[in-house]
């Protein structure tokens, strides 16, 4: 008899954002004529940037090609790309990552989600609430938590971020082993500053934890003060891997490329104590369970760290920003406390209602799509989550239609 991995039922029925995608659906087909604006899911609605299509339309071509045919390609990733990558995004700032130490992938999200399978499952783990849902998920289905109970995974440390710490999750009572942190932050839209980030690195050196530090979002911080990325903190390198994406900088949502930095100076424990190579150990898994991303994509990647790909990518993350601030500044006009905005895509709405209440009121009322608080844990209760990802056109309608309804 086959048998299922019990720890998948534990998982609530379905995953947030594909719940929500099923509402939105039934909601059109019972209201044909209602032009939805989609403000719920963080995904990009700009053309792939210019450079990155003239790459892919090169890459092509020499795949047509029998002298310069790519079959199986590096599994790490090409060492074109992982050298633009260290260059641009690391060694020009003054962070010492050399190309070896990047993982090119498919997404932050698979990496986010595998990465826990490196660890024992006894480790205490910690994730911020609200949450990205996928940190959570896929330790519930690593059988790393008990029962869903009260809005919450018995056995997981929830890191509260509310209104009352500024969305910024205080250090744990308790001694953690692997911290999940998120900045700019899914799905609250703050920030983190250099020294607050320092608290956690001590932290984990203090503890030999691991920090999973996802910077999915980095390329929409404006205030210069802020950290790009944890590897500018003092101490990090050993204690902390960092995931980024190509997703929501340059708008490969759909093209599919990310990476994955693990400085070599970063160990894990085994059993006796004794330090294991955790840079090793993800190559090892990578090369068995992964054979990278395709050499037409990573060219497009690689074409983002050009010249005339700088500009385009900056110019499709100010035409984002220029959303967020309209939907800010709208929804603060209409009386409510809001945080995001600023520094990321995200604007996370204090509702003072059930989440579910108010998406559906935003939905019948007024067409848009939002994502409900609760979706992203208990803390997210009360709360509604709007995208800057949209045209600027539509994000100009949907404030419209909320003024209508809440002024009316
Ligand atoms: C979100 O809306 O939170 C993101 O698009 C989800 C993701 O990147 O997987």
């Amino acid at each position: 008899m086959i048998k299922v991995n019990e720890n998948f039922l534990r998982l609530k029925s379905s995953y947030l954002f594909s719940e929500i995608a099923k509402r939105v659906q039934e909601f059109q087909t019972q209201n044909p004529k209602v032009e939805i604006i989609r403000l719920g899911i963080g995904d990009v609605t700009l053309p792939l940037p210019k450079a990155c299509i003239q790459a892919m339309h090169k890459a092509i071509d020499e795949l047509g090609q029998a002298s310069t045919f790519k079959g199986y390609g590096p599994e790490q990733g090409y060492s074109f790309l992982r050298e633009a990558i260290a260059k641009h995004d690391y060694q020009q700032k003054n962070i010492d990552i050399s190309p070896e130490e990047i993982f090119v992938s498919d997404g932050s999200k698979c990496d986010t989600g595998n990465f826990q399978e490196l660890f024992s499952q006894d480790i205490k783990v910690a994730v911020p609430d609200p949450v990205y849902p996928v940190y959570v998920d896929s330790n519930v289905m690593a059988g790393r938590t008990g029962e869903f109970k009260d809005g919450e995974y018995q056995g997981l440390v929830y890191l509260r971020s509310t209104k009352h710490n500024n969305y910024l999750p205080d250090l744990p009572s308790q001694k953690i082993d692997l911290i999940y942190l998120c900045f700019p932050n899914n799905p609250t839209g703050a920030s983190i500053t250099k020294e607050q980030l320092q608290v956690w690195v001590d932290y984990a050196l203090e503890h030999k934890a691991l920090i999973l530090f996802d910077a999915a979002y980095e390329a929409f911080i404006q205030d210069s003060t802020l950290p790009h990325s944890i590897f500018e903190i003092p101490g990090a390198k050993q204690v902390a891997v960092e995931f980024r994406s190509f997703s929501k900088t340059a708008g490969f949502t759909g093209t599919r490329c990310a990476f994955t930095v693990i400085p070599k100076e970063c160990f894990i424990y085994n059993s006796q104590g004794e330090k294991i190579n955790l840079h090793k150990l993800w190559l090892r898994r990578q090369t068995t369970k992964f054979n990278g991303v395709s050499y037409v994509v990573q060219r497009a990647a690689q074409a983002v760290y050009s010249e005339e790909g700088q500009q385009q990518v900056k110019n499709n993350i100010a035409y984002y920003l220029n959303n967020a601030q309209l939907i800010r500044k709208t929804i603060q006009e209409l009386g409510f406390h809001c945080v995001g905005g600023e520094n990321s895509p995200y604007i996370w709405i204090e509702c003072k209602q059930d989440s579910w209440d108010f998406f559906n009121f935003l939905l019948h009322k007024a067409g848009i799509v939002s994502t409900p608080g609760s979706g992203f844990g208990k803390s997210g209760e009360g709360y509604i989550r709007l995208s800057a990802f949209n045209s600027l056109e539509n994000v100009t309608l949907a404030m419209q239609r909320l003024k209508e309804v809440f002024n009316s």
